[in-house]
Formats: C-alpha cells, sequence, structure tokens
C-alpha cells in the first residue's frame, strides 16, 4: 500500500515512523517533511496549505491512503478534496473539523449533546463581551473563535487581564478573522490531560492519553509553546476515567456529528481537564498533539497501517490496538528564541549517538539537511523520545539522549514528566 503523509513536524516523524514499519506499507511519501521524516520517507516539497497541490501529488503517486497531520489543511477541505478524487484519507471533512476550527461551533454542539464542558457564552461585540466579563467576574477565560495557531486563549486571572484581552483579539484582531468573535468560559479548575480516540464516523476507539507541558520554562513557568514535552501513560487517566471519557464526551461526540449529518472520521484530540466533577472538555482537535503523537507511536505495539485505513473503510469496530506496557516520555528541543523568533540554520552533532541510548528515538519536528549536515529549521527542532518500564526511566533514557546531542544553540526543559513522578495529590 502507497501512503501520503501530510506535514513536517515531529507528529509526523513518528507517524512515518511507526507506517514505515508496516509491512503493509511499499511507499512511503511525506509532503513537505523534513530531514528526519526523509530517513524513512519519500519527502516532496509540497506546502501543507496547497490543497490542490496535496490532491495532485496524492493522485501523480497513486496513494492508497493520506494521512493529515496538522489542523490547517483539515480545515481548508484537504479530506473534502481527496474524497472527491477518490482518495482514501485519515481526517474529517472541512465541516467535521469545525470541532476544533470554531470554538463557537464546538460549544454550541457540546450543548446541544450535553457534553461536559465549561459554562460559555458567544460574542460578536466587544462591549457586550466586556459587559459578561464585568457580570461575571474573573478568573475567566477569553478565547478567539478561530484558528489562532494555538495563541487564541487568555486564561485572564482579573477582570482588568480579561477586559483587555477582548480588546487584543476583537478591537485590534491581534489574530486577524479568528477574533471576529470570541468565546468567553468559566474557568476550570483540575489536572489537565489530552485524550486520543480514532473515530470513522461511527465507532470510537480510545488511543490513550498523555501529558504534555506547555509552558517554556521548567516548573511551568515563562510563556506558552505548542509544547515543550509529554508523557504516556498520564497517571490521572485510570481506566474508570478514560471509560467515562469515553462514555461522556468521546462516543457522544461521535453519534452526535452523525445525527446531524456531519460525521466526524479521522483523531480527536479531546483536551480534558480533569475535575473534581469529573471530566470536562477545555477544546477538541481533530488531529494527533504534537508532541504527544511522538509518545503514542512509541508505545504503540500494534501495526498503525490496519488502524489508520479502518477510519475511511469504516472498519474501527473490527481492530484494536495494542500498547507496550512501558511508558514513553519526549523532551522537545527548541532553537534558543523560541517560542518568540528561534535562531534558524544552527547545526545540530551527535544525534546518531543520541538514538544509540536505549530505548531511545529522535524524532525531527523542525530540521532541514545540507550538505550531509542537520540544521536547525523551525521553533520546535526536535523531539527526543524514549521507552522505559515506567516514567522514571523513560525520562531517564531521553535526558540521556539529550545529553548526547550537540547543538549549543539549543535548549530543553528538563523537569518533563514531573507530574507522574511527583507525589500525587500534591501535583495540581
Ligand atoms: P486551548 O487552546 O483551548 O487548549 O487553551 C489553552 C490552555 O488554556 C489550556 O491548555 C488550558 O491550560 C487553558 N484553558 C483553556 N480553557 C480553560 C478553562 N475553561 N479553564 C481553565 N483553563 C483553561
Ligand atoms: N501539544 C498540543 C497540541 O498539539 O495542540
Amino acid at each position: 500500500m502507497k501512503i501520503l503523509v501530510v506535514g513536517s513536524g515531529g507528529r509526523e516523524h513518528a507517524l512515518c515512523w511507526a507506517i514505515r514499519k508496516s509491512p503493509l506499507c511499499s511507499a512511503l511519501y511525506c509532503a513537505p517533511g523534513n530531514a528526519g521524516i526523509a530517513e524513512v520517507a519519500d519527502c516532496l516539497p509540497v506546502p501543507v496549505s496547497d490543497v490542490p497541490g496535496l490532491v495532485a501529488l496524492a493522485q501523480e503517486k497513486a496513494v492508497d491512503l493520506v494521512m493529515v497531520g496538522p489542523e490547517g489543511p483539515l480545515v481548508a477541505g484537504l479530506v473534502d478534496a481527496l474524497a472527491a478524487a477518490g482518495i482514501k484519507a485519515v481526517g474529517p471533512t472541512a465541516a467535521a473539523a469545525r470541532l476544533e476550527g470554531s470554538k463557537g461551533f464546538m460549544k454550541d454542539f457540546c450543548a446541544r449533546h450535553a457534553i461536559p464542558t465549561a459554562a460559555y457564552a458567544r460574542f460578536t461585540d466587544a462591549a457586550a463581551a466586556k459587559a459578561y466579563v464585568r457580570a461575571q467576574g474573573a478568573p475567566i477565560v477569553v478565547k478567539a473563535d478561530g484558528l489562532a495557531a494555538g495563541k487564541g486563549v487568555v486564561v485572564a486571572t482579573t477582570e482588568a487581564e480579561a477586559l483587555a484581552a477582548i480588546d487584543m483579539m476583537m478591537t485590534e484582531r491581534a489574530f486577524g478573522d479568528a477574533g471576529g468573535e470570541l468565546v468567553i468560559e468559566e474557568f476550570l479548575v483540575g489536572e489537565e490531560a489530552s485524550f486520543f480516540a480514532l473515530i470513522d464516523g461511527e465507532t470510537a476507539i480510545p488511543l490513550g492519553a498523555a501529558q504534555d507541558h506547555k509552558a517554556v520554562g521548567d516548573g511551568d513557568t515563562g510563556p506558552n509553546t505548542g509544547g515543550m514535552g509529554a508523557y504516556a501513560p498520564a497517571p490521572v487517566m485510570t481506566s474508570e476515567m478514560a471509560e467515562r471519557v469515553m462514555a461522556e464526551i468521546v462516543r457522544p461526540t461521535a453519534a452526535g456529528m452523525a445525527a446531524e449529518d456531519c460525521p466526524f472520521a479521522g483523531v480527536l484530540f479531546a483536551g480534558l481537564m480533569i475535575t473534581a466533577k469529573g471530566p470536562r472538555l477545555i477544546e477538541f482537535n481533530v488531529r494527533f498533539g504534537d508532541p504527544e503523537c511522538q509518545v503514542l507511536m512509541t508505545r504503540l505495539k500494534s501495526d498503525i497501517v490496519p488502524l489508520l485505513l479502518a477510519v475511511p473503510e469504516r472498519a474501527l469496530d473490527r481492530v484494536s490496538p495494542e500498547w507496550h506496557d512501558d511508558a514513553a516520555l519526549v523532551v522537545v528541543m527548541a532553537a534558543r528564541g523560541y517560542p518568540g523568533t528561534p535562531m534558524k540554520g544552527t547545526e545540530i552533532r551527535g544525534l546518531d549517538a543520541a538514538n544509540a541510548v536505549e530505548g531511545a528515538q529522535v524524532f525531527h519536528a523542525g530540521t532541514r539537511a545540507e550538505n550531509g549536515r542537520i540544521l536547525a529549521d523551525g521553533g520546535r527542532v526536535l523531539g527526543v523520545a524514549a521507552r522505559g518500564r515506567d516514567v522514571r526511566e523513560a525520562q531517564a533514557r531521553a535526558y540521556a539522549a539529550v545529553d548526547r546531542i550537540d547543538w549549543p544553540e539549543g535548549f530543553c526543559r528538563r523537569d518533563i514528566g514531573w507530574r507522574a513522578l511527583a507525589p500525587r495529590g500534591k501535583n495540581s
């Protein structure tokens, strides 16, 4: 089977790495890919924003399956365009991708189907939004409706901060059209976890949970990023909690989307707050998380290809993935300057030595190759993943691999996994 993966980050490297191991895969392409992906797939220079170009590429290579990594092309209708060309893909249609693409759509959908999430109101008018904030008081959460590269959320601890966020998003349009509408919602208290499921339009199967670390600095300090590291399994996600998430959030979402004639097929990533009253949905993403995907792929024991293929073939009721008992942990190495303007073009050495650490696997997130050298080409540049008997061993191996990487212009957090290693009850 010929497979095309769309994207160029650590998530896509991890997916390509897992797909490459499958005896069912006869050819693997990635658009546009990166220097690490090029070691396992044939990388082709079509950007993820070029929907017609991606469809043409899939046709030219006669691929049997397209796995879409990031949300952008999903929201832009890549899966619709592939379907129109008769090409199977893993990912939702543009209409179903509104679960991530429009926070207002997601909140109203949850209200219609009694899916537990923070209480909220939607606004297209700044004055009305401000009046609501004054009436509710702080803490309160202000969100731009549309995609804002993970930055369109302000958790305001004071009323003044919330009012400033409304001005920034709606009046000054800091995120462009994404801020034309706002969702303002209740502040939830608890421990966060990322929960993943595959849905084929009808059947949903769990893929497990992970926890990531959004802040750039140790001890969860500094500005938020796309994620500086992750680990799985997440201790907060006991099997009882996972069953509640499936019963209260994931299956009602699959059923609700189908009932609304907008069936969801693809990866559903539920960003959760585990509160004293149970799981509450913070947000949906319609794709794997990055770096979470790297730990999920590291723990996956089964062949990934039949799982992916079951999504467009509506056959998830016939597959059940197996996982290694081990824990997995990934440390993101970023270029100096990230999450502001990262330094580009600096050389990275020692990757082979890092990969030689037992249980370790380095995924490339933002690299390019030049004359046989590997250069940094993004903010988050590497994901250094490792498996171990428990989170502590996985962490020790991942940092042993990090320490073999010779890249003076790179940095990472030194405390990935702390929540899983702290005494329970003292970490929320
Ligand atoms: P989002 O982009 O929606 O995932 O939000 C980014 C981060 O803001 C989340 O990971 C949470 O840490 C925080 N957040 C979002 N919504 C809420 C909420 N209602 N209550 C508390 N924290 C939230
Ligand atoms: N790591 C969070 C995300 O992929 O959205």
